[in-house]
């Protein structure tokens, strides 16, 4: 399946800067790590440019600061072909960065300091003709009421719309409608509808408020897809990780390229489990494979 229509992934920018470290310190305590260095990251541009790697017509919608960084950024994505016509650029605000340690198992802590990601309002998605575009996806890194704006004017407009809601925080049961597919982790899934004892309750409990999908991902061992049919689970692909960082959103990336390419759910979802697992295996958080490697990887191996 294919079509004109563009994905659309209204989102975060930030600058990572990642110590690779032996292990995660335990708070207070230093720990000496190991080489620096500096990515292009941020949970809305990385799922963007997984879904340009591997479906390739596909828009993206950020606020950079008017620094370094950013416009460093800005050419970065120019430089990869992405469509940066929705991108905005902030006088006076920083761009977003993201400090990061990854342990020798390819686990990671992260502090984002948003800055220009905050900055993107209500009123920039009021100013996009959703109608152009047949997906259209969030996070949790830009201002609350700015992601629920977006949702529900994708919404209206027709797309498909997707939730990755990291940050966690508690979600309002109005917004839930709005979300056809919600992407969280098993930390986040608890987090978002607190109160609930497991992943399963709280799946159950966003269906039953609304959400059309939630695919919970989980890491080395796949993901789950709840709706109404039911919870079905699916294995990942097996590798040797050495920086998770943006493995969650190489996933939802690639899902929405994968619906394109694909148009069903389970394909989608097994497309994606072959990106994300292969972005395990490069550091930096927008090291993708290419679409042949994800090809020949759902070939290879089928969970
Ligand atoms: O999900 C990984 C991303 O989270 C990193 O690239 C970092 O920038 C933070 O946004």
């Amino acid at each position: 399946m294919n079509d004109e229509k563009q994905i659309l992934i209204v989102g975060s920018a930030n600058v990572d800067m990642v110590v690779k470290s032996e292990r995660i310190p335990e708070r207070g305590e230093t720990v000496l790590g190991g080489v620096f260095s500096q990515h292009q990251g941020g949970k809305g541009a990385n799922q963007a440019m997984a879904a340009k790697t591997l479906f390739n017509n596909t828009a993206f919608c950020a606020g950079l600061g008017d620094d370094n960084i950013g416009r460093e950024y800005l050419s970065y994505l120019k430089g990869k072909g992405a469509d940066v016509s929705l991108v905005k650029v902030f006088k006076g605000a920083h761009t977003g960065v993201a400090l990061i340690t990854v342990d020798r198992d390819g686990k990671n802590i992260i502090t984002v300091a948003p800055g220009a990601n905050m900055l993107l309002s209500p009123d920039d998605m009021r100013a996009i003709d959703f109608g152009k575009f047949s997906h259209a996806a969030f996070q949790l890194e830009n201002a609350v009421e700015t992601v629920f704006e977006g949702l529900k004017l994708a919404k209206a407009a027709g797309c498909v719309t997707v939730l990755t809601p990291a940050p966690a925080r508690p979600l309002d049961d109005s917004i839930l409608k709005f979300i056809d597919y919600i992407i969280p982790n098993e930390i986040e899934i608890l987090q978002i509808r607190q109160g609930c004892a497991s992943m399963e309750e709280a799946a159950n409990s966003l269906i039953e408020n609304g959400v059309g999908n939630v695919i919970v991902t989980l890491g080395e061992r796949g993901c789950a897809l709840f709706n109404k049919n039911g919870k079905k689970h699916y294995p990942t692909y097996r590798v040797t990780p050495v920086d998770t960082v943006g493995a969650g959103d190489c996933f939802t990336g690639a899902l929405l390229a994968g619906f394109k390419r694909f148009g069903d759910i389970g394909t989608a979802i097994k497309f994606a489990s072959a990106a994300a697992a292969l972005k395990t295996t490069k550091f930096g958080a927008q090291s993708y494979a290419e679409l042949g490697d994800v090809l020949n990887m759902m070939e290879r191996e089928r969970p």
